[in-house]
C-alpha cells in the first residue's frame, strides 16, 4: 500500500509506547523517525552535566539560555537504529535513566527551551514523510501534520512497560519509583503555561490491550479511511 509523502505527529502520557508505535510505523513505511522527548531528554543531560540543575531541582536558566542556541543535539542512524547524538557523544543510553526522567518535564516546561527544540525538529522534518512522537506535536510543533494519533494506556501498565524496558536494559528500578515519575511527568506535561499536553481532535488509540500487530492494523485502517486509499494492505508482518 502507498502511503503518501505526509507528516503523522503522534502525541500522548508519558510511557504509552508512543516510540515503539512510531518507529514501527516508520520502519514499515519508510518514513524518518524523529523522537521528541529524546531532544528534551539530551537538554536535560546536558544541564545536569554542566551544573545547571541543583539538588533540590531548580534550573539555572540564565545560564542554560546563553549556551542553549550552541547545543549541537542531533539524530544519526547506527546500524539501523536512531541515536542522540550530543556534538559527538551518542547519549542514548544516558537520557534513559531515572534520573533524568525526574528532571525532564520542569526543564521541557522553560519556554526557550521549548523553542529552540521546536526549531531543531522543524529543521530535521523538512521533506515530509516523517512520524514524530512527543506531547505538542500535533497541537504546536506540526499543527498541520496531515495524521495525528494520540496515544493513551491505563497507569499500571503502563509502568509495568516501562520497569520491564528499564530491566531489560541492566537497570535494577523500582516499580513505585517509576509510577509516582510517570504521574509527576503527566503532571506537569498537562498543566505548564507553554505547550501543554493536549489531545487533538483526531485519532485517539489506547493501546491497554492491544498487540503490536494491532496497532499497525489500527493504523493502517485508520491511513485508508483518511486517504480514501481502497488497495487491500500488505503488511510485512
Ligand atoms: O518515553 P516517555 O513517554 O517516558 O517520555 P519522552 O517521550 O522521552 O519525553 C520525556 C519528557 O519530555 C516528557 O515527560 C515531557 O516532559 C517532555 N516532552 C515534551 O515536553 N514535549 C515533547 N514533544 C516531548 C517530550
Amino acid at each position: 500500500m502507498n502511503v503518501p509523502d505526509i507528516i503523522i505527529a503522534v502525541d500522548g502520557f508519558s510511557a504509552t509506547g508512543k516510540s515503539t508505535f512510531a518507529k514501527m510505523v516508520a520502519k514499515e513505511f519508510g518514513f524518518l523517525y524523529l523522537d521528541s522527548g529524546a531532544m528534551y531528554r539530551g537538554v536535560t543531560l546536558f544541564s545536569m552535566e554542566n551544573g545547571m540543575i541543583a539538588e533540590d531541582g531548580t534550573i539555572d536558566e540564565t545560564a542554560l539560555k546563553t549556551v542553549i542556541e550552541d547545543l549541537d543535539l542531533h539524530f544519526r542512524n547506527d546500524d539501523g537504529k536512531t541515536c542522540l547524538y550530543l556534538g559527538e557523544r551518542c547519549i542514548e543510553t544516558e537520557i534513559r535513566t531515572l534520573a533524568v526522567s525526574s528532571h525532564v518535564s520542569p526543564v521541557s516546561a522553560v519556554p526557550f527551551v521549548r523553542n529552540y527544540v521546536d526549531k531543531r525538529l522543524r529543521a530535521f522534518s523538512e521533506g515530509g514523510r516523517v512520524i514524530m512522537d512527543g506531547r505538542d506535536i500535533g497541537t504546536t510543533v506540526f499543527p498541520n501534520a496531515e495524521l495525528k494519533v494520540f496515544m493513551v494506556a491505563d497507569a499500571e501498565v503502563r509502568a509495568q512497560r516501562r520497569y520491564d524496558e528499564m530491566v531489560e536494559k541492566g537497570d535494577t528500578p523500582v516499580f513505585e519509583d517509576i509510577v509516582k515519575n510517570l504521574a509527576e511527568r503527566d503532571y506537569i506535561d498537562s498543566h505548564r503555561e507553554t505547550s501543554p499536553l493536549r489531545q487533538p481532535e483526531d485519532y485517539v488509540m489506547d493501546n491497554t490491550h492491544m498487540t503490536l500487530h494491532e496497532e499497525l492494523v489500527w493504523c493502517l485502517g485508520v491511513i485508508q479511511g483518511k486517504f480514501g486509499i481502497l488497495e487491500a494492505p500488505a503488511l510485512s508482518w
